[in-house]
């Protein structure tokens, strides 16, 4: 079976590509920008962006949209993840958690598929802290700050895809894929 993936990120659509073979579902790179609306509930903003995208792409395709979501900041950065790295990035984070004690966080992945005719919505979840500093680098993103079974996402470098909010929403998602055969 044949996907098409939506994203301008290389590293997600190959981590992507790989874990597909697993479910013999071959996926393929469209490779751009698309709107992205602002909004509260990632999940809500994954459907909306697909069902925009499906009045220009005329086979089945997904995106993909995350977020790092923390406890003591009552969810924030949440939907809003991308905005906030860009302006006051890990550094920022630390300052606005500096002598929190409840530094538990959680990444979510939402894919949003659709498949020619509705939007279907798979997500992914990897609960862990917020670190007390930066450690790592070989993540992206919030990667040096988020720490699981203490190593942050930045130390773990492969290791992390294995139990990445990404990877658990792609094995859903191709779960899925594969039930339809
Ligand atoms: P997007 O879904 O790629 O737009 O991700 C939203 C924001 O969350 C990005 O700016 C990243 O900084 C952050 N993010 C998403 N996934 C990860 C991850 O696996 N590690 C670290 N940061 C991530």
């Amino acid at each position: 079976m044949n996907v098409y993936f939506v994203t301008s990120n290389e590293g997600k659509f190959r981590e992507a590509k790989e874990i597909g073979k697993r479910y013999e579902v071959n996926v393929e790179w469209i490779r751009r920008e698309y709107l992205e609306p602002q909004g509260k509930d990632l999940e809500e903003i994954a459907k909306i962006s697909a069902k925009l995208l499906a009045n220009e792409i005329d086979k089945p395709f997904f995106l993909e949209d995350s977020g790092l979501f923390i406890q003591a900041l009552n969810g924030f950065p949440g939907p809003y993840s991308s905005y906030v790295f860009k302006t006051i990035g890990n550094e920022g984070i630390l300052k606005l958690m500096n002598g929190v004690e409840d530094r538990s966080a959680y990444f979510l992945a939402v894919i949003a598929f659709w498949d020619g005719e509705k939007v279907l919505t798979f997500k992914g979840k990897v609960e862990g802290k917020i670190a007390k500093e930066m450690r790592g680098d070989k993540g992206f993103g919030f990667d040096p700050i988020f720490e699981y079974n203490g190593k942050t996402f930045a130390e773990m470098g492969e290791e992390k895809n294995e139990v990445s909010h990404r990877r658990r929403a792609l094995e859903s998602f191709f779960e899925y894929l594969k039930s339809l055969k």
